[in-house]
This record gives C-alpha cells, structure tokens and sequence, in this order.
C-alpha cells in the first residue's frame, strides 16, 4: 500500500474545488485510537475540537474547557502520528485578551503536536490572528453558528439569515482571508451564504451545516459514529451506531461474566502440576 502524503496547512490552502481539487474531508478527534482510525479511513484533517469539552468531558457546551485539557487531547492525537493535519482548537477566552497571550496558548497547541490552530470570529479577532500568523502558526478561522458565542448569539442558531448578517459574514471571511489565514470553517449558515463566501475568497471554505457548496466538510466524530448524548442537528449523518453496538458488547461480556461463561479454558493461563501441588502445601 502506498504511503499517504503528509497533508499540510499549505497544502490545505491550495485545495479551492473551483480550481478541481476534490473536496476536504475534516472530523474531530480527541485521542490516539481515534486519531488513528480517522486518520487510516483516510481524512485530510483532524480537529482536535473543544467540541471536546462535550463529546468526551461531559460538559454542557464548549465554554467549559481551557488550554491544559485542549493541549493534553491535542498531544494524545498527534501520537498517533497521522498523516493528516492536525488542527489544535484554541478554547474560548485563550485568544481574547491579549494578543501575546493568543500566541503563547497556540504555540502550547503547536508544541502538542499540532500543525496549525483554529480559532472562531472575524474582524474582531484579528489581532489575536495576525500575532499568531506572525508566530509563523497557520491559523483556520471559524465563522457563522460559532458555539463559544452561545450567550451572545442567544442560542445555537443559524447565522447570516438577513442581508445585514449575511454581508458582515462576508467581509469577516475576507478579512481572515486577507490577513492570511488558511482556511475557513463556516457553521451554520445558509447555503447561498456559504456559497458566496466560497465564491469570494481564495482560501478553502469547509462547511459544516451549510450546505454542499464548500470546499471541504467537517463533521464531529461522535455525531458521525452515533456516539452524542444528544439528538443530532439536522446537517449530521450518522455513518455508524457506534453506541448500539457498545451497549450489545458489554452487556454480553457482563451476562458472561455473571453466568461464568469467561473466562474460558482459552483466555486462561495454567500452571505447571508442580506449581499446584506446590501451592496446595502452602
Ligand atoms: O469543536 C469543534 O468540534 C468544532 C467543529 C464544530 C468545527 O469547532
């Protein structure tokens, strides 16, 4: 089997469809079984997202994780030493202060193995942005449904739905484009939106519920798998029901367990006559 290419925030960049690249592949991980999976299935990118903080930690929503777990679930991926890029997400609040601290937390990220930083917002954030990029860390921007505004926006709702919205969008994806990052994850925005955005600028566009028209898709792993506490949004398809098959694995490994059917004679190790007879004079 041939090797995979290494995939690179540079070689993300140049992957516009309209120019006849085959669309991104992107989906979370948050450790080395899965980053390797995910990785041999193929993906182009790995996000480490903070989507961590509720598919693996059991928190609410994203708010609740910060650097020390973002960069331990950022290291446990890249030990898998996939292909793929990894993309670290930078959690809520460590690029929101400072500029200097904006590099630190995503050097922290880099450090842990990551190739490249995301982070959510646009004009706003740009200064956060440019020091980064200025660290020499490729950044990927997030814009639309970004899941750290959730109080601001009032809710998980799609963005961009009024002409006002829509063209703001468009000229924060501009500016993150401008200002140099390498792609840009748009969430939960109407398909003409993404499409126009995708028109506009020159970096890949990677959609998670907003619609085809993107360069590329991101999909979080749990929703993908079957594995989310809660109902899936509507832009998910579920490949697998990696729950339904947890739940009949370990049930018949605790009925076996409990009837005494495992262990067998097969997954038991036996000792010598000598060491029982031994053991029986003890
Ligand atoms: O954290 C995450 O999983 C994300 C994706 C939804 C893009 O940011």
């Amino acid at each position: 089997m041939s090797e995979r290419q290494v995939v690179t925030a540079a070689s993300v960049r140049s992957r516009k469809r309209a120019e006849g690249s085959e669309p991104i592949a992107m989906v979370t991980a948050y450790d080395e079984p899965f980053g390797r999976l995910v990785d041999a299935a193929g993906v182009d990118i790995i996000l480490v997202g903070d989507s961590l903080a509720e598919n693996v930690l059991g928190h609410e929503d994203t708010l609740h994780v910060g650097m020390d777990e973002m960069a331990h679930h950022v290291a446990a991926v890249s030990r898998a030493r996939p292909s793929a890029l990894v993309v670290g997400d930078l959690p809520w609040l460590s690029y929101h202060l400072e500029p200097l601290e904006a590099v630190r937390n995503a050097a922290r990220l880099i450090r842990a193995g990551a190739g490249a930083v995301k982070l959510e917002g646009g004009r706003r954030r740009l200064p956060a942005v440019e020091a980064i990029l200025a660290a020499e860390i490729p950044v990927m921007g997030h814009l639309g449904l970004t899941p750290q505004s959730l109080h601001a926006m009032g809710g998980y709702k799609v963005q961009g739905r009024q002409l006002g919205a829509a063209r703001e969008l468009l000229a924060d994806a501009k500016a993150l484009a401008d200002a140099g990052c390498f792609a840009v994850v748009l969430e939960g925005v109407p398909e003409v939106l993404a499409e126009k955005v995708t028109g506009e600028i020159p970096v890949p566009t990677i959609g998670i519920g907003a619609g085809p028209s993107c360069d590329g898709q991101v999909l979080v792993m749990h929703d993908l798998l079957g594995l989310s506490r809660r109902p899936a949004p509507k832009f998910v398809r579920r490949y697998a029901d990696l729950g339904e098959l947890v739940l009949a694995a370990v049930g018949r490994y605790c009925a076996d367990v409990r009837s005494g059917a495992f262990p067998s004679e097969e997954e038991t190790y036996h000792g010598s006559r000598e060491l029982a007879a031994g053991l029986g004079e003890l």
